[in-house]
This record gives C-alpha cells, sequence and structure tokens, in this order.
C-alpha cells in the first residue's frame, strides 16, 4: 500500500464543506491531513472555524489540527452565504458546540511552514471556499509555490455561469484578487467548476443510502444535506441540491470519476457587471498558458457510491 497522500484542507464550512471533510475522513489509508484552515466565506471566520471543529469531534477526529485564518478577501469586503447555509453555516443537524480548541498559528502561517517543512512537491492543498488563505501564504512566501504538489480547488464556472451573480460562483466572487493571484502563480491547479457540482445533486435515494448507513456521522450529514438543498429544491424545483465541495477529495480518491482538460483561465477583477468571473478558454482560441486543468464532466452515480461508502467507514 502506497504512503497515504499529505492534504492541506482550506475551508469555509458550510455544509457541503462537511461532506468533503467527512469523505477525507473516510480515507484514511489514501489521505493524511496534516491539518484544516478555516476561511471566511460562507459565513464568517469565527463560524468556519467553529464549524470545521464541530466536524473533527463528530467524526471522533480531535486528533486533527484546525487553523483560523483570514477574516475577510484581500481587498474587498466579506460577501457570506447564509441564505443558502443557515445562519450558523451548518444549519440542519443538532450539533454540540465544539471543545477541541482553535490552533494557535495562524493558517495562512500554517501553510506557509507545511509547505517549507515537508518534501517539496509532497503537499497538495485542498481548498472548498475563497481562495485568500492560499493567495496570502503565496504571497509571503513565494517560494512556498513551487513546492505545491497540486491545487485542487471547487470554484468557478463557465458554460454553466455563476450562482452568485450571473457571470460568477461564490468562492471566486467572495475574492476575486485572491483567485487572481492562485491562478496566476503557477501552481498546479485543477478546478471543479459548477459545470462539474450542478451534475451532483442530492436525490433522494441518494441521501437515502447515506441515512440507511445509520452512524451518527452519516445521520448528521444527511441532515445537514436536507437542510442545505432546500435553497436550490425551492428556487428551482430540483431533486436536491448541488453537491459542491466533495468533488475536489473525490478527485484525489478515484479522478477517474471526473473528465476535463488543460486550460487557460483568467479571473475577472475589475468589471462590476462579471467581477468574479472565471474565463476559460474552454476551445483554446487564445495562445495563453493552460494554468488549469478544468473538469467539465463526472461520473455522477460512482460519486455518490465513493462518498456513501467512506462515510460508512467513519
Ligand atoms: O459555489 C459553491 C461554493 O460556495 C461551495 O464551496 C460552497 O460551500 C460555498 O462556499
Ligand atoms: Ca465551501
Amino acid at each position: 500500500m502506497a504512503e497515504p497522500r499529505k492534504i492541506i484542507i482550506d475551508t469555509d464550512p458550510g455544509q457541503d464543506d462537511a461532506a468533503a471533510i467527512m469523505l477525507a475522513f473516510g480515507s484514511r489509508e489514501e489521505l493524511e491531513v496534516l491539518g484544516i484552515t478555516t476561511v471566511a466565506g460562507n459565513v464568517p471566520l469565527s463560524l468556519t472555524s467553529r464549524n470545521a471543529r464541530i466536524i473533527c469531534e463528530l467524526c471522533d477526529r480531535r486528533d486533527i489540527k484546525v487553523f483560523a485564518g483570514a477574516d475577510r478577501p484581500i481587498a474587498r469586503k466579506l460577501v457570506t452565504a447564509e441564505h443558502v447555509h443557515g445562519k450558523t453555516g451548518l444549519d440542519g443537524p443538532e450539533l454540540a458546540e465544539p471543545t477541541m480548541a482553535l490552533q494557535a498559528q495562524h493558517g495562512v502561517d500554517f501553510i506557509v511552514e507545511t509547505l517549507r517543512n515537508e518534501p517539496e512537491g509532497s503537499v497538495t492543498l485542498c481548498t472548498l471556499g475563497p481562495l485568500t488563505n492560499v493567495a496570502m501564504a503565496f504571497q509571503k512566501a513565494p517560494d512556498v509555490v513551487g513546492r505545491v504538489r497540486e491545487l485542487v480547488m471547487m470554484g468557478g464556472g463557465f458554460f454553466e455561469g455563476g450562482n452568485i451573480t450571473p457571470a460568477a460562483e461564490f468562492n471566486i466572487y467572495v475574492d476575486p484578487e485572491a483567485a487572481d493571484i492562485v491562478f496566476r502563480s503557477g501552481v498546479p491547479i485543477v478546478m471543479m467548476p459548477l459545470d462539474v457540482t450542478h451534475q451532483l445533486l442530492t436525490k433522494k435515494d441518494r441521501v437515502q443510502r447515506m441515512a440507511d448507513i445509520g452512524t451518527p456521522p452519516a445521520i448528521a450529514m444527511v441532515e445537514m444535506l436536507q437542510f442545505f438543498e432546500r435553497f436550490d429544491v425551492e428556487k428551482y424545483g430540483s431533486d436536491g441540491g448541488p453537491l459542491h465541495d466533495p468533488t475536489t477529495v473525490a478527485y484525489l480518491l478515484k479522478p477517474e470519476l471526473f473528465q476535463g482538460r488543460e486550460c487557460n483561465v483568467e479571473i475577472e477583477t475589475k468589471s462590476e457587471l462579471t467581477v468574479g468571473m472565471t474565463v476559460v478558454d474552454w476551445w483554446h482560441v487564445t495562445d495563453r498558458k493552460r494554468n488549469a486543468k478544468v473538469m467539465r464532466n463526472v461520473d455522477a452515480d460512482g460519486f455518490f457510491a465513493l462518498l456513501t461508502e467512506r462515510f460508512a467507514r467513519i
């Protein structure tokens, strides 16, 4: 058995973030979570940092170190998404307040220090929220960019458009300057946009199979998803809501579930109309650098089978 892949999860929990973290926790043979860094996004930093620890304790992983990172975007006011995730960001199940402590070190410093201390090319960054922490780490310590094995991020959209404005997906919209820094940095990027995540609806039969696991983490996850999906069900009449963030961890576990290609991606940071848009040169009509592996298709049934199988291991 190969050594588990070392990852840092950067996150703004969020029910779908919780699913991603739980997928990682259910895959201990393949993934070693070096730490979780939290960022302001779906809800303010104090709540994302609370929620990350709740998820760790729910999964009996008090060994995981959680570091609070940036409490606001690099150059803008924070925009949050309580309308989707509820006032706590983790609405749905009744969950106790966390008792495990936050680490004293800032999340950005943890990212820098870990990349410097671990062997070059051995650490993967798995980002589930705005890219503020990663961009700040790259700005503070440009030497660490080349030490990253891969950055697998949920964010952006192209043929699918946006979910917070007609042009922009939430994670990019919250901190477009951070996304611009990261996409220009040269770090190897795998991008999971709305084009993929909108194919992954939490349909009733899929959620029922998670409920059938019957363990406290699985039941709590089902209650999170039932809360999280109501926004899309009420707005679009869909059978469930799109499960965004676990696509990143699923890619690390089973990349064959996904199809995409190397493209140039640039971030709009100026226009009021389209700020936060990920401009993807999918048809390669320019000779701009192909700086990201952009995913466009996914085996949805295979994805949910993986989630259910791994949730059952927690
Ligand atoms: O647009 C979806 C993304 O925004 C997900 O990461 C969700 O958790 C929110 O952060
Ligand atoms: Ca998220």
